[in-house]
């Protein structure tokens, strides 16, 4: 029997895509699988974490001894994360959230017109950001998915949300990113970077949850 070592912790993983409604049919979501996000909160629940795995809509099984809170929109993901992270000792943000919203969604189904329409979107609130700020002693985890300049934005989103460290994706980096099985990432903390190889996402949730064990303990 192998030692459980995050046995008596509890975290937070939030994973997938958020969906904001237009209306009752359509939404603006994006490409986010949650694979990551499942692969993390599995490898987590292996090692004796107590999980709590707030997703938005995927295909993905629930992992075992996960507790999963599904949510559809960016609002709900946050009052579900925030409420969760009182008990938590950290989360992991895995999740692609929406950064706006339709300003209203229409309760009845939009019809069509002959001309242009335009939909006014307003900001959703950032959860990582919000949980940073009221961090305390928890540890926080970010995620980063960028197409340019990548290192410098991760580094300013490890500053700006308060993370511990932040996992940087980048669409250049062929097998890395949305829907597949592989994933190549940096884990980058306050005193520098470590680049990993690619590897399937079970292996590089592995490698991050390796690094929280490190600060946990
Ligand atoms: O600023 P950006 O969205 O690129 O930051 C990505 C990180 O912030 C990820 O960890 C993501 O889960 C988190 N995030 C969040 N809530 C938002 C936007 C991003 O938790 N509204």
């Amino acid at each position: 029997e192998k030692k459980k070592s995050l046995a008596g912790k509890r975290m937070i993983v939030t994973a997938g895509a958020t969906i904001e409604a237009i209306d009752p049919v359509r939404f603006i979501s994006n490409h986010s699988s949650g694979k990551m996000g499942y692969a993390l909160a599995g490898e987590l629940a292996a090692r004796g974490a107590e999980v709590t795995l707030v997703t938005g809509r995927t295909s993905l099984p629930t992992p075992p001894g996960v507790e999963r809170v599904d949510v559809l929109s960016a609002a709900e993901m946050y009052d579900a994360a925030t409420r969760a992270f009182e008990e938590a000792d950290g989360a992991v943000m895995c999740a692609a959230v929406a950064d706006y919203t339709p300003e209203r969604a229409s309760e009845t189904k939009l019809r069509k017109g002959d001309g242009e329409m335009t939909l006014t979107l307003r900001r959703t609130r950032d959860i990582a950001a919000e949980l940073g700020a009221r961090k305390g002693g928890r540890l926080l985890v970010g995620f980063a998915l960028e197409t340019h300049d990548e290192q410098a934005h991760a580094e300013a989103k490890l500053t700006k949300k308060n993370f511990d460290f932040i996992v940087l994706n980048s669409l250049r980096d062929p097998g890395a990113g949305f829907r597949g099985d592989t994933n190549k990432v940096t884990l980058i903390d306050r005193a520098g970077r470590e680049e990993l190889p690619l590897l399937s996402k079970r292996e590089v949730a592995a490698r991050i949850v390796d690094k929280i064990e490190t600060i946990l303990k």
